[in-house]
């Protein structure tokens, strides 16, 4: 059985928040954030929207497009590091928002790979016969776990979800391969310290030492982003036996502007090629590809027959690619 997906959907917080409102938070400047990212703003969740919020939006958007309704998903896989709670699942949550009542649901937690790794194992369930329309989505509220007085990191992220309906299909085009790796070494140069078994929550710890937070070492982080992002591509071109010149469109993680021009100068895929929209959210994490992805279909830049070139990497680290035939 092969396997395509048949509807994307995504949804964003109404608050903006630009790099000059951060110059009032702390000592930064447009200019820094600009040139040293690519991020001009990012989306804000406003009190009472919570990791679900977006995932369901999201979700609904993606069901509506593929004409499936919620009774018809066999499962939803939700890939976030921020979910509504450690348990139950935000996956379960938003199956119940849903109704999408026949549904299995759970989370999976491969940081800004969490899209990539849900269409994985959507892919292997589905080629398997063991489902027929899976639901995909990546959802974080990050800014709840973003140190807003660390300018290291506050700057990059930002809130939102991304989906996207998975559906077994007799035509040939589609998903035509996933690659999904880990690399368990690295996995404290990004990291959020506390709320976990490690360091479970004291105010000292959570609050005073700040461990509730995300962690970075953004220099080692950018150079492994490159390397890893240019593996997962290459294994995605080598065993579907194509070359970078055969994508239409690229659509890596959106992390930061310079890790995407490095990847796609490796790739020596031209600008016009590279999907990029992280000026207008910053980082938003495993929501990251299947925004740009919804973004990317629903204004056209995607045509049926393109080949389409998705492209992870995340905290773990984790990272991984997805290739298609639309
Ligand atoms: N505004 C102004 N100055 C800042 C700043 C900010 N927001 N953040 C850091 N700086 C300063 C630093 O303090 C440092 O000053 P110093 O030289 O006086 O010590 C200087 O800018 C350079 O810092 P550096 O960390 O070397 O900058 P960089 O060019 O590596 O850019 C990142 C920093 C975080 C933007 C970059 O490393 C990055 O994007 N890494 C990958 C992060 C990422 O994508 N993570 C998620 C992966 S899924």
């Amino acid at each position: 059985m092969n396997v395509r997906i048949t509807g994307t959907g995504s949804a964003l917080p109404g608050k903006i928040l630009t790099n000059a409102e951060l110059e009032q938070l702390i000592d930064t400047s447009d200019d820094w954030i600009t040139t040293r990212t690519g991020i001009k703003e990012r989306r804000i969740a406003a009190d009472g929207e919570y990791t679900s919020t977006f995932a369901a939006a999201a979700g609904r958007k993606a069901l509506a497009m593929a004409e499936v309704k919620p009774e018809e998903i066999d499962m939803i896989l939700l890939g976030t590091v921020t979910p509504d709670f450690p348990f139950p699942s935000t996956a379960c949550i938003v199956q119940d928002l849903l109704g999408a009542t026949n549904a299995t649901a759970f989370d999976l937690s491969a940081a800004c790979s969490g899209f990539i790794f849900g269409l994985s194992i959507a892919e292997k369930y589905i080629r398997s016969g063991s489902a027929r329309r899976i639901l995909v989505i990546g959802a974080e509220i990050l800014s709840r776990i973003v140190d807003w007085t660390d300018r290291n990191t506050c700057i990059l992220f930002g809130d939102g979800a991304g989906a996207a309906v998975v559906e077994a299909t007799c035509d040939s085009d589609g998903l035509l391969s996933t690659h999904i790796f880990s690399n368990g070494n690295c996995w404290n140069l990004l990291f959020q310290p506390g709320s976990g078994s490690r360091n479970p929550a004291t105010a000292q710890r959570t609050i005073d030492e700040r461990l509730l937070y995300i962690r970075m070492e953004g220099n080692e982080v950018f150079k492994h982003a490159v390397r890893a992002m240019e593996e997962a591509a290459i294994a995605a071109l080598d065993s579907n036996s194509m070359k970078a010149s055969d994508v239409s469109l690229f659509i890596p993680h959106q992390a930061n502007r310079r890790i995407i021009d490095a990847i796609a100068k490796r790739l020596c895929l031209p600008a016009e090629k590279v999907f990029v929209n992280l000026h207008n959210y910053g980082n938003t994490s495993s929501a990251s590809i299947p925004i740009a992805l919804d973004e990317a279909n629903r204004s056209g830049q995607i045509a049926k027959g393109n080949i389409v070139l998705l492209d992870s990497f995340g905290g773990g680290f984790t990272y991984g690619s997805a290739l298609l035939r639309w």
